[in-house]
């Protein structure tokens, strides 16, 4: 394939694994990430952790050809990738809203503070 890009897919799951392993198939080099250790060395050693018909064939075609390869190092996958396509999981609405509020308010609180400090100067 002329056009192969290199990508990298976050997370083994159903999305990512699938996705994976369907753009491998098409002819793509495709590193799929996951922070499952145990997830990665069962996928490595040809095991498929959910059903889906095809699948585990089309990945065991995917890691024979090198175009799917498998890493739990987030720092291998961003160096490869052209393409990144993230597949983890949805954080619940908790921690969503936790890091909006420390995202939204960090920059208010520098600039009351940077404000605090140019008064008592
Ligand atoms: N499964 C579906 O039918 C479906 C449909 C629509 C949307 N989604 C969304 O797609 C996303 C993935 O869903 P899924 O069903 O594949 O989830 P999943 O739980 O099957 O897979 C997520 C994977 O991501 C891995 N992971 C978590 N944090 C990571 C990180 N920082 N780096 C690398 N890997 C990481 C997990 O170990 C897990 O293997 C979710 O956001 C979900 O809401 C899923």
């Amino acid at each position: 394939m002329d056009n192969a890009l290199r990508v990298s897919v976050f997370g083994a799951g159903y999305v990512g694994l699938v996705t994976a392993a369907g753009l491998a198939a098409i002819g793509h080099h495709v590193l799929c990430v996951d922070v499952d250790e145990k997830k990665i060395a069962s996928l490595t050693s040809g095991e498929v952790p959910f059903f889906e018909p095809g699948l585990p064939e089309m990945i065991a075609r995917g890691v024979a050809s090198q175009h799917l390869r498998f890493t739990s190092s987030v720092n291998l996958a961003i160096d490869h990738g052209q393409v990144i396509i993230i597949g983890v999981g949805t954080p619940p609405l908790r921690v969503v809203l936790q890091t909006f509020r420390r995202c939204c308010l960090w920059p208010l609180q520098l600039e009351s503070r940077f404000r605090v400090e140019q008064l008592s100067w």
